[in-house]
């Protein structure tokens, strides 16, 4: 196992203050809290209104991660941000992340989309550039505002998202031998219709009849993505485990992405664990993309499921269709 030369110094996490129940959801589509809790788990999820952009809640999380990390912000010299879900097409929203922040120019800023993974696929690239020796301090951040992109009337899809951020501060370790073991990341781009926004890119560029038929909301296959993240969720887990020397017995917590308690409950039943091995909390928020692992740390460190020596798997998955996992000692 590798010797960590980055660390996570700090995380913090903001929620938008608007429940969204199963209940309200059940009287305005053809839907139940049964049906959504019995197939997802999920009992209710955070909706941002119309004055909460990705980037400021973004914003909320990075303050709570650098107030964590006792770090100020003019201390950070690069932001990534994780999100399908920018303010606007073009610019990065990092760069409106940074002017909120009051970063310095100097900041290296950019936008990341790997989807639900993003967040795993962040943390090897912010990782990298702070251990190439280019970059001191970055914060990494992972904002979704998916109520945008959700068809509302769509009960097959809008019962199971919802909007989050959260952000990690990361630096270089210290002698404690806390930080990041490793990453592992890849893709199935050969699967990039079980869950897509059709239309809006360079490919479709909006038109007035692909806004009217709702082409510019996320579509997806449930079934097949249902399969195929389970699969690659356990392969992930045992490919770093292996590759590190690691059993699941060295392992803390799994903190898996937060998309279904289904797909959470079929990930530890093929790796043979006990649900109780893996931290869930998708009944609060419902999927958040790249928001929901770090929520998930931030919730698991605050509420002490995490300590100090511990080694955290992280195992992610998402449109693209992306995955990843990462080790993580505290
Ligand atoms: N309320 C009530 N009924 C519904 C709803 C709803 N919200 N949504 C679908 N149904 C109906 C369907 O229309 C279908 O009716 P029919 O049999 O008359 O056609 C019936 O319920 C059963 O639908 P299925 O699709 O068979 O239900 P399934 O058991 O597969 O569960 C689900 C659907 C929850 C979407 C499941 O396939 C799943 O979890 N897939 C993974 C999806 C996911 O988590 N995506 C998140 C993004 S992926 C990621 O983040 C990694």
């Amino acid at each position: 196992m590798a010797t960590p030369s980055i660390r996570i110094l700090g995380t913090g996490a903001h929620a938008p203050t608007r429940v969204l129940t199963n209940a309200e959801l059940s009287a305005k589509i053809e839907t139940s809290d049964e049906w959504i809790v019995t197939r997802s788990g999920i009992r209710e999820r955070r909706v941002a209104g119309p004055e909460e952009a990705t980037s400021d809640m973004a914003v909320a999380a990075a303050r709570a991660a650098l107030a964590d990390a006792g770090i100020a912000a003019s201390e950070i010299d690069l932001l990534v941000l994780a999100t399908v879900t920018p303010d606007l097409t073009m610019p990065a929203s990092a760069c409106s992340v940074q002017h909120k922040l009051g970063l310095p120019h100097t900041t290296a800023c950019f936008d990341l989309s790997a989807a639900c993974s993003g967040f795993v696929y962040g943390l090897d690239t912010a990782a990298a550039m702070v251990q190439s020796g280019r970059y001191k301090r970055a914060l990494l951040i992972g904002s979704e505002k998916l109520s945008t992109i959700i068809d509302w009337s769509d009960r097959t899809t809008c019962v199971l998202f919802g909007d989050g951020a959260a952000a990690v501060v990361l630096g270089p370790s210290d002698a404690s031998g806390a930080g990041l073991i490793d990453v592992k990341l890849g893709a199935y781009g050969d699967s990039l219709d079980l869950l897509y926004v059709p239309k809006g890119g360079s490919t479709h560029p909006p038109t007035a009849e692909s806004i009217a038929a709702g082409d510019h909301f996320i579509k997806m296959k449930g079934k097949e993505l249902f399969k195929l993240a389970v699969r690659a969720m356990a392969e992930t887990a045992r490919d770093i485990l292996a590759k590190n020397g690691l059993t699941s017995d060295d392992i803390g917590l799994i903190i898996p992405h937060q998309a279904n308690q289904r797909i959470i409950e079929a990930v530890a039943k093929q790796l043979q664990l006990p649900l109780e091995r893996f931290f869930v909390n998708v009944d609060r928020y419902g999927n958040t993309s790249a928001a929901s692992i770090p929520i998930a740390i931030d919730e698991a460190r605050r509420s002490g499921r995490i300590r100090p020596g511990d080694v955290t798997l992280l195992v992610a998955f998402g449109a693209g269709l992306t995955y990843g996992s990462a080790l993580v000692r505290w």
